[in-house]
């Protein structure tokens, strides 16, 4: 039996063939375009998804015996706003995680409305990425587009309803949309009311392992797939990151470095973050977790080799930073390139290097770019301390784990061993881990988790770098305070 997970990220689709072992036997990529119309802004086109999905199951497939695909798991971005018309057709281009427009409606459900309100309707306050203020925004800048509306959805909801034909969506997602009763997994009607639609609108709640539905006849002929094949619901993406790290149940935490970094800590009980500077979701796996999210991670890199550099030799700009430059490094980065969420909530924060002077290298700013990054997750760890919350260790995953050298400047700046496991894939991982529950391969989640995960490898804190990074975090604390009055000037 084969089974089939989806990572539908940021800049591509990540495929991943699994057998009922969890050995991986084939893996595609296809990436995609994403627009920034204005700057602050982040959109896709469904469509483009929905072509890499089919184009990457397509070259997944090719030389395996399609016939023995079980089941379908996707771990998706979170929070995009996509819009169906009542012939369910894309109304507009997804208004993504990362999009800072709603600066205003943000302000307006965060004061107006309260952040008390908000948080006892639905465990959340208002941030930029979520998409209740999107709605808003969609009401008052696009009317004609906002009653167009027949159904909402998540990204990987999309995929899903294009796979099955079923409107549906997971609790770990649906809590992002800050429409959700988080803690009791439905929809929150005065949340609901507040943006203008109703529940009619609103997609079909499942836990991420239920089955939602089989491939619609069309799509399985195209796929050469078995009309049978069970699609589960599915999960954001940070979720299905942590069931395939195996931090589920109680007291977990995986720190994802992708396009954004997210510190996930899972729980069995609700709770909230009485600040609500960590978000409150519910979890893959029945349960809940905390998590706070930056919004420019592994992207922060990559825009400046890209982008900056002109390079994507990322290995040739790290050699040069060498152990006597670790914990030294007099140039900091604020990594807030798409402005920031979690735990400072500031849509026009931006990047900056501070610190420069002539002797200033380039792997100075590189060095300076990776350890900016870990920082902000400190930002978010150090919120979780506050709350009492033990961390002694973290798994640890995303494109950014693969450089020895980020993995060691995080484990310094948190002061915490980070462990790998063997099937570093993250969310296509947890997806295919979803589908096997979904299919009755594991009676649970936590059972999927016991029987598949493996850990690899892991980096310990050295006690020296620790304390350097130390001192250098007490520093970079002090920045974005300084910084924060002059930002709007630049908007
Ligand atoms: C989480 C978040 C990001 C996206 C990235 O709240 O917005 O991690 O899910 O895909």
């Amino acid at each position: 039996m084969f089974f089939i997970g989806i990572d539908l990220g940021t800049s591509a689709v990540k495929l991943l063939l699994v057998d009922e072992t969890g050995k991986i036997q084939n893996e595609v990529t296809k990436a995609y375009p994403l627009a920034f119309p204005r700057p602050g802004w982040a959109e896709q086109e469904p469509g483009d998804w929905w072509r890499a999905c089919t184009e990457g199951l397509q070259a997944l497939l090719r030389g395996f015996d399609a016939g023995l695909v079980a089941g379908i798991g996707c771990g998706g971005q979170m929070h995009g706003l996509v819009a169906l018309d009542r012939n369910d057709k894309v109304i507009r281009p997804a208004i993504l995680w990362n999009d800072g427009r709603t600066g205003e409606e943000v302000e307006y459900l965060n004061t107006v409305i309260g952040r008390e309100r908000l948080s006892a309707l639905t465990a959340n306050i208002a941030f930029a990425g979520f998409t209740a203020p999107k709605l808003l925004w969609l009401r008052k800048h696009e009317p004609e587009n906002f009653a167009r509306i027949e159904k909402i959805m998540l990204p990987k909801d999309y995929i899903n309803f294009m796979l099955t034909g079923v409107h549906c969506c997971d609790y770990s997602d649906a809590s992002g949309m800050l429409l959700l009763d988080v803690q009791h997994r439905r929809w929150s009607r005065e949340m609901l009311e507040l943006c203008g639609v109703s529940e009619q609108q609103m997609p079909r709640l499942f836990e991420s392992y239920e089955v939602v539905g089989t491939l619609k006849r069309e799509v399985a002929a195209s796929l050469g797939l078995p009309e049978t094949v069970r699609v589960v619901a599915g999960a954001g993406d940070n979720a299905a990151a942590a069931v395939g790290t195996g931090v589920v149940g109680e007291g977990g935490c995986n720190l994802s470095l992708g396009t954004s970094g997210t510190l996930f800590i899972s729980s069995k009980r609700f709770s909230v973050d009485p600040n609500n500077a960590l978000h409150a979701f519910a979890h893959a796996d029945g349960g809940y977790h905390l998590m706070g999210c930056m919004l420019s991670a592994a992207s922060c890199n990559k825009w400046f080799c890209e982008e900056i550099l002109r390079t994507e030799d990322y290995p040739r700009e790290q050699a040069p930073i060498t152990e006597e430059k670790l914990g030294r490094n007099r140039v900091f980065f604020l990594p807030y390139l798409m402005g920031e969420r979690s735990p400072i909530n500031d849509v026009n924060a931006r990047g900056c290097f501070v610190g420069m002077s002539m002797d200033t290298t380039r792997a100075d700013l590189t060095q300076a770019v990776l350890e900016g990054v870990a920082f902000a997750i400190r930002d978010s760890l150090e919120v979780a301390r506050s709350l009492g919350l033990e961390i002694p260790r973290s798994k640890l995953c995303g494109g950014g784990a693969k450089s020895p050298l980020w993995r060691r400047i995080f484990a310094n700046v948190l002061g915490i061993p980070l462990d790998m496991v063997k099937t570093e894939q993250g969310p296509g991982y947890g997806g295919a881990m979803l589908a096997m529950v979904g299919c009755g391969v594991f009676s649970s989640v936590q059972q999927a988790v016991d029987a598949l995960v493996e850990l690899a490898s892991t980096t310990e804190p050295e006690p020296g770098l620790t304390a350097l990074y130390e001192a250098r975090y007490q520093t970079f604390k002090k920045l974005y305070p300084s910084l924060k009055a002059f930002f709007p000037e630049l908007s």
